[in-house]
């Protein structure tokens, strides 16, 4: 048989590069590749495994669903899909809900939810992640990222992470801004102490609307449900996807007041998106967080972790919220960690050379942690 490197080269398109590991197994916290060894898996599928992998909760819920009734096409209602949405707005605390397949495509409805406002601007921030398709990717503040594919949007800015910043943008024309509560992708970067609260009072003051994207924060990941609900402000809109799925493919575009009327009938649209089978799934995954009172755990763990990397060799600033941490190294080795950390049996992931992200399941132990520590501080140790 043809080995898996050589199979992946010769038929995967060339935009990743190549995998790691080849993984054929996972449960709860922990995944096995093909050659029979095993790791703690603190990654998560990037903060997407709510649950870890193959809880029951999930694996009931899909398996009773696709039995039951696997997808209709928005010309009809299905009681999951009902049953989500009223459950996210009780989370969310907002008006209405579209459901889609990803988190770009959340995004795309937000900018989509900014055009029907008629004003031609977009707002973002520098060093930000939204997506890879056009739209988003028009968004995303890394040059990097978007110069191979321009033009892209026109009318977009990609502003600095301050308040002086977004005054000096914001006018009259300007539809929306569009902001993470913690930068993800660029290395979990939290915003600037207040940021969140401020920029919902100008966006306001200039009908501008505030839609963020929690699609990595959101669902509990950081201690609260999500992440604005801490700055005690309401949004106009958020983007939500990875966790709130637990690994099957949904986003959504949850909208507040005025914003939630913005589309009308026949204006946005997508084959699958809020079909009863991935619907069943995130109302499951999200009935679990609430039941089994991950949010907390979420909080608790973080703590845990936060803790025990304090003092640790190449540690030298952490970041983030709950289970979403940045780990700030004092070298440019957050490869090498990484590859370490991976021969120790433990997946993180380095968004950048200096940065070691850490996104485990919210289902995570004490013994869990224990275990992440043992072998984090010996990848680091390795490193230093
Ligand atoms: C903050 C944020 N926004 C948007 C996206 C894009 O989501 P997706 O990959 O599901 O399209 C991501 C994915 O990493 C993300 O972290």
């Amino acid at each position: 048989m043809t080995d898996w490197k050589t199979q992946y080269s010769a038929n995967i398109m060339k935009s990743a590069a190549l995998p790691s590991a080849e993984l054929v197994r996972g449960e709860g916290a922990r995944v096995w590749d093909s050659e029979g060894n095993e790791y703690l898996d603190f990654l998560a599928g990037i903060a997407v495994l709510s649950l870890g992998h193959a809880h029951p909760a999930l694996v009931n819920a899909v398996s009773t669903q696709i039995a039951t009734l696997g997808h209709v096409s928005n010309y009809f209602a299905t009681p999951p899909q009902l049953a989500l949405a009223e459950r996210l707005l009780r989370l969310t605390g907002g008006d209405r809900v579209y459901f889609c397949n990803s988190g770009a495509e959340a995004i795309e409805a937000g900018i989509k939810l900014a055009r029907r406002t008629g004003r031609p601007r977009i707002l973002s921030l520098q060093n930000s992640f939204h997506g890879r398709t056009m739209g988003s990717l028009s968004l995303t503040g890394k040059p990097a990222l978007r110069e191979p594919f321009e033009p892209l949007l026109p009318n977009v800015e990609h502003i600095d992470s301050t308040i002086a910043a977004l005054e000096a943008a914001i006018g009259p024309d300007v539809s929306a801004l569009f902001v993470e509560p913690i930068k993800g992708e660029a290395g979990v970067i939290d915003l600037p102490e207040g940021y969140l609260a401020a920029a919902r009072e100008i966006t306001a003051k200039h009908g501008v609307l505030l839609i963020l994207d929690e699609i990595q924060t959101g669902a509990g990941r950081t201690g609260s449900w999500f992440a604005f609900q801490r700055e005690g402000i309401v949004p106009d809109a958020m983007a939500l996807a990875k966790g709130i799925g637990g690994g099957v493919p949904i986003g959504a575009l949850v909208a507040y007041g005025a914003a939630a009327d913005l589309l009308v009938a026949g204006q946005h649209g997508s084959t699958y998106g809020g079909n009863p089978l991935v619907t069943a799934a995130a109302d499951a995954v999200l009935a679990e967080i609430e039941s089994a009172g991950l949010v907390a755990n979420a909080a608790a763990r973080g703590a845990e972790i936060r803790a025990a990397l304090g003092g640790l060799p190449l540690v030298e600033e952490i970041r983030g919220q709950g289970l979403l941490i940045g780990v700030g190294l004092s070298k440019p080795v957050a490869p090498a960690v990484v590859a370490s950390a991976a021969a120790e049996g433990l997946i993180v992931n380095a968004p950048n050379d200096t940065s070691i992200r850490l996104a485990p399941p919210l289902i995570i132990t004490e013994a869990d942690v224990a275990e992440f520590t043992t072998k984090f501080t010996k990848a680091l140790e390795a490193n230093a």
